[in-house]
């Protein structure tokens, strides 16, 4: 290609470019004023998503257990100029969601958007793992959303409008060892969320499915170990928190809400997340072989059973907290992760540089 011929197709090129940006740009819609429910919103990517969505001038409704943390959440979000609703509830139980969503509803009015991303995750060997921990599983992580949708559903419909975004996980596309509770979960979610997406389509409500990689939320802290906890804690919030392997949060909040506003199907969030999924999708057989490997790097149950749940917090090893996993301690104190009740091990507390954990004072951004 001669010179004036490129620098047609390079100009031509740089236009297609820059009207598919502007077509992308254009369906973005403005949620102002909007009304977005959110699960698990008091702390981790869902305060995250919170804060996200407020500076597009949205209203907030934020629900969680702990009643503390939510508080802290709310009064945070409100200080920033935020109009926030915080109930607590617990999406595990049906008619918690639904008695919160009628509140919502009758204090609010109708729920546009709704971000199902509460989750639990409990890290450990398929030996330690009980049939209650399944359970724990499902009931939150996919019944959770289940119970939400329903609540919110008929309002969207009746309006002919509506936006449900659910937070499933890598683990719901890629089984990840030592996690087959929330694997198992997440992949029901996943089905969910595709085929509620399918089945809505005409009617004005969009499904948007995430995927993401691991994100520095600071949510190590507040999994469940079992077995070895100390070396599952290790390995967890090493890989949680390191900017190699781990996305940093606000961006993938931001991320998560532009999603919305278009309306996609479904978004895959951090490169690592995406390679596996190609490489597994490709090369199922090989893929099995690699993760059978990785298998058998990650600590046995250890000695007793390891069937005790210990909450990251309680634990404190000599990657974490450490420098080492600095960046997701400091994510860990921004994001609300030590905000309620249980407190964190004196140990785990000096560490991370919290005031002793009787301290119910509300924590400065790290
Ligand atoms: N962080 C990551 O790397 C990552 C990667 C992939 C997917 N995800 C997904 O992203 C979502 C948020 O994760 P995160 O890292 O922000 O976790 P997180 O910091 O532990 O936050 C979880 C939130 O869910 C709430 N929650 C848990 N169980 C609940 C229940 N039964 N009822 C109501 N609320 C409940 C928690 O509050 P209470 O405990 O007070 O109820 C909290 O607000 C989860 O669905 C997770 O699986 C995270």
């Amino acid at each position: 290609m001669n010179g004036p011929r490129r620098r047609r197709a390079l100009g031509a090129a740089a236009l297609a470019g820059v009207a598919w940006w502007a077509l992308r740009r254009a369906r973005e819609a403005d949620l102002a004023g909007q009304l977005v429910l959110i699960t698990g919103g008091s702390r981790g990517l869902g305060l995250l998503l919170a804060r996200e969505f407020a500076g597009l001038g949205c209203r907030l409704a934020i629900c969680a257990r702990d009643a503390v943390e939510l508080e802290r959440a709310r009064a945070e979000l409100a200080a920033a100029g935020a109009e926030v609703l915080a109930v607590p509830c617990d999406v595990s139980d049906a008619a918690q969601v639904e008695a919160m969503v009628r509140e919502v509803e009758r204090r609010c009015g109708g729920v546009d958007v709704l971000v199902n991303n509460a989750g639990i995750i409990q890290v450990g060997p398929l030996q330690t793992m009980d049939v209650d921990d399944f359970r724990r599983a499902m009931a939150v992580n996919f019944f959770g959303a289940v119970h939400a949708t329903l609540a919110a559903l008929p309002g969207m419909r009746a309006r002919g409008a509506g936006r449900i975004v659910n937070v499933c996980s890598i683990g719901g596309k890629v089984a990840i060892p030592h996690l087959l509770p929330y694997d198992a979960a997440k992949f029901a979610l996943t089905g969910f969320s595709q085929g509620l997406r399918a089945e809505l389509a005409g009617t004005g409500i969009t499904v948007t499915t995430i995927i993401p990689g691991l994100m520095r939320t600071g949510s190590p802290v507040n999994a469940f170990f079992k077995g070895q906890a100390e070396k599952e804690f290790a390995w967890f919030s090493l890989g949680s928190a390191t900017p190699l392997s781990a996305m940093h949060a606000g961006r993938a909040a931001r991320r998560i809400v532009q999603a919305a506003r278009r309306g996609e199907a479904e978004v895959t969030l951090t490169w690592q997340a995406k390679a596996l999924r190609i490489a597994h999708d490709l090369f199922p057989g090989a893929m099995s072989d690699v993760l059978g490997g990785v298998a058998r790097l990650l600590p046995g149950p250890g000695a007793g059973g390891g069937t005790e749940r210990v909450r990251g917090m309680e634990l404190a090893t000599p990657v974490s907290p450490s420098p080492v996993t600095g960046l997701m301690n400091r994510a860990a104190r921004r994001n609300n992760e030590f905000g309620g009740v249980p407190q964190p091990s004196p140990e785990h507390a000096r560490r991370v540089g919290l005031d002793p954990p009787d301290d119910t004072e509300p924590m400065s951004g790290g």
